[in-house]
């Protein structure tokens, strides 16, 4: 898009699933780019809202609740929480951090689905899926394991064989098994509405066609779906949890998580407005982390239909289809709407030389992170910018971020502003001095400073952030550069006046610098401006130097930046060295069978299912709960040591199995009538032990 005809942007970050919290992969491939893009836009004062939140819906949700034991409303609750937390503590600068489960979201994903549906977009088809009888539910993809047809691995799951990479259909898995029973699944018929891609396939491909500015490895995933030929896509699914089918005859049935998590974007943005119409501080501001403050009487449609807005869409490479091929489709579809100017999609950041990943916690944190690093997220900023995996993939190693922060942040930048402003102090009571003759060599510098924001401005604007910081830093060798020729503490002894050009002309670099950093290490960029004593951050004003004026005074020298020593990184390696042990143990860490029993003596355990009706901690204690169960053949009272593992509040009406004829024992002075069953994994986590479909209080378990 033509710069001058765009009055304002729209950028939205993927919506991170929250069945986990983010690492340092999320970061460097959506979060920080899309970050760095929205703080250059808002210091060239450009309109823009910066859009994102938590995908709470879909399966990764179900099946991470399941794993825990747990509501799939707690892990959400739990994950937004943290996740939200981690942005803001890295300083990711959203207008928004929305929910999907609101009733915002719920609102809108629903009228968009009724404004397709009564236009005739959807085709309704009748379909055979897998259906779990013992659990009485439909399958997704995921809760279906089986053998691979492509290579044999006996543990695919039903949309994608880890093992060979190969996208599967459920229904192409050999001795198919449900996750939830173990059973195999029956076919089952099933309606469902889908888009018919295939109609919007000529457009598709002439947008896609007008956009050959796109990176090449979004044209390229793009151009093989197109070329293989589009087919309609069910658009709603059959399981309980999201945002129900508002229609007919959809009972059981939800938008699929694809269908409503890029409208998710347009919710958070409606939601951001509603709060600029109130007058009084909503406390849900906090929860949707809105700096209530800053936003601006407006209207939201103009950030999503408006022609001279600028739609920029950061995601990960596996998002790509999404947000180029089917959001645009359902964009098309209903009509309203104006369709993304880019797609940047980073490729993915390895660790150590290994796929990420979260089941093996093969992964940086970023909340462990900062337990560890407190204070230094922008060495994290810095290094995951400068080795982002843009074009290609690539590898974070603690290395390589031990060696950039020790030779580029702290030897470079930091090297740089500290000499200069201690200089300032020393020679000139912390008074920016006079800029005297100016020499050719002043010059050269000059000029040099003046061309750099261009280039800087150029990168950006293109998306290759890594190129953008290197020009930055650049600037700074340009400062190191130009004090070791010019020695200014040599000078000092002889020529007191060309030191006072020398240290006006570096003092403008410095605060060059606070602007033309503050996209890409915002921290760092506060402590320099609170330094140089200096308003900063606009992009304006970026290669002048007539910054500073004279007999400005400077704060006292604070270190940017500060050496990190080998056993730091090293405790680092040894953290993901253990994991790699735990890895390879855990199938082996079950402790050894017990001794056998004679039948008899287990039945004479009574184990039966009950609910939690009420919970509460049990004062002076750690561990323990106070728990009331509805057994199905009285109420009672239980104390259980999970108080670690779950809060009260939310393991309400969660089923459990109980040993109901154990003699009651007092537990700090409770009457504890009975035992609940927990499983306990090798790290002595706990989940409960339950009937996977709810069964009545009181059934047997044997
Ligand atoms: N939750 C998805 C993922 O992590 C991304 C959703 S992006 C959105 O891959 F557009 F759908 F919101
Ligand atoms: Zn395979």
């Amino acid at each position: 898009m033509d710069n001058s005809k765009i009055k304002r942007y729209t950028v939205t970050a993927a919506l991170p699933y929250t069945n986990g919290p983010v690492h340092i992969g999320h970061l460097a491939g959506v979060y920080l780019p899309a970050d760095t893009y929205v703080r250059y836009l808002r210091s060239n004062k450009r309109d823009v809202k910066f859009i994102c939140g938590s995908d709470e819906n879909g399966v990764p949700i179900t099946l991470k609740a399941k794993k825990e034991g747990v509501t799939p409303q707690v892990v959400v609750d739990k994950y937004h929480k943290i996740i939200g937390d981690s942005f803001k503590d890295f300083g990711v600068s959203f207008d928004i951090y929305h929910r999907t489960s609101s009733q915002m979201h719920h609102q809108t994903a629903s009228d968009f689905f009724k404004t397709l549906y009564e236009k005739g977009v959807f085709t309704e088809e009748i379909t055979e899926q897998y259906y779990d009888e013992k659990a009485q539910t439909f399958l997704a993809d995921r809760y279906i394991t089986g053998t691979c047809p492509k290579c044999g691995n006996e543990n695919a799951y039903g949309d994608q064989c880890e093992n060979c990479g190969s996208t599967l259909n459920a229904t192409d898995l050999i001795n198919p098994k449900s996750t939830l029973s173990g059973e195999p699944p029956v076919r089952k018929e099933t309606k469902n509405w889908f888009l018919p891609l295939d109609k919007y396939e000529d457009q598709l491909r002439t947008y896609i066609e007008s956009h050959k500015e796109w990176k090449p490895n979004v044209l390229g995933q793009c151009q093989s779906w197109l070329n293989a030929g589009l087919q309609p896509r069910a658009m709603t699914r059959d399981l309980d949890w999201g945002v129900k089918v508002p229609v007919k005859d959809a009972e059981g049935k939800v938008l699929y998580v694809w269908f409503d998590a890029p409208i998710g974007y347009i919710s958070a943005t409606k939601e951001l407005f509603e709060y600029a119409r109130l007058d009084v501080w909503n406390p849900r501001a906090e929860e949707y982390y809105i700096n209530q403050n800053e936003v601006e009487k407006g209207n939201w449609e103009e950030y999503w239909k408006s022609k001279d807005t600028k739609l920029v869409h950061f995601i990960g490479k596996d998002n790509i289809v999404f947000h180029c091929i089917i959001f645009p489709a359902m964009l098309m579809a209903h009509g309203d709407y104006i369709l993304a100017d880019n797609v940047p999609a980073n490729e993915f950041l390895n660790l150590e030389g290994q796929k990420i990943s979260t089941s093996k916690n093969w992964a940086v944190w970023l909340n462990e992170y900062l337990e560890e690093f407190e204070g230094k997220q922008d060495v994290l900023r810095y290094v995951l910018t400068a080795t982002a995996p843009e074009t290609k993939d690539n590898d974070f190693t603690w290395k390589d971020f031990q060696a950039r922060n020790n030779n580029e942040l702290v030897a470079i930048l930091g090297n740089f502003i500290n000499r200069v402003v201690v200089l300032t102090h020393k020679y000139f009571d912390g008074k920016v001095p006079m800029c005297m003759k100016i020499t050719s060599t002043d010059q050269q510098v000059i000029d040099e400073l003046a061309a750099a924001p261009a280039k800087i401005s150029a990168s950006i604007e293109n998306y290759r952030f890594r190129e953008a910081l290197g020009e930055v830093m650049n600037v700074a060798r340009l400062g190191n550069k130009y004090l070791a020729e010019t020695e200014p503490w040599k000078v000092i002894k002889t020529d007191e006046d060309r030191v006072r050009t020398i240290l006006n002309i570096s003092l403008q670099i410095a605060a060059n610098l606070e602007i033309l950093i503050e996209p890409f290490l915002p921290f760092t960029a506060d402590k320099l401006m609170k330094m140089l004593n200096y308003g900063g951050h606009t992009w304006e004003s970026a290669g002048r130097v007539n910054l500073l004026h004279r007999g400005h005074q400077l704060n006292e020298p604070v270190l940017l930046f500060e050496k990190i020593e080998d056993d730091a990184v090293q405790a680092q390696i040894d953290k993901l060295n253990q994991s790699k042990l735990d890895n390879n143990t855990t199938s082996a860490t079950g402790a050894p069978a017990k001794e056998d029993v004679q039948f008899e003596q287990f039945s004479a355990i009574d184990i039966r299912v009950a609910t939690i009706i009420a919970a509460e901690k049990v004062e002076k204690t750690k561990k323990l709960l106070k728990l009331t169960l509805d057994t199905g053949l009285d109420q009672r009272t239980v104390v259980s040591g999970i108080a670690e593992y779950y809060k009260p509040e939310d393991i309400i009406g969660q089923q459990v199995s109980l040993i109901v004829n154990l003699a009651p024992r007092e537990i700090k002075g409770i009457m504890s009538q009975g035992m609940i069953l927990m499983s306990e994994d090798a790290d002595g986590k706990l989940a409960f032990v339950a009937p996977i479909a709810k069964h009545q209080n009181g059934s047997v378990i044997r």
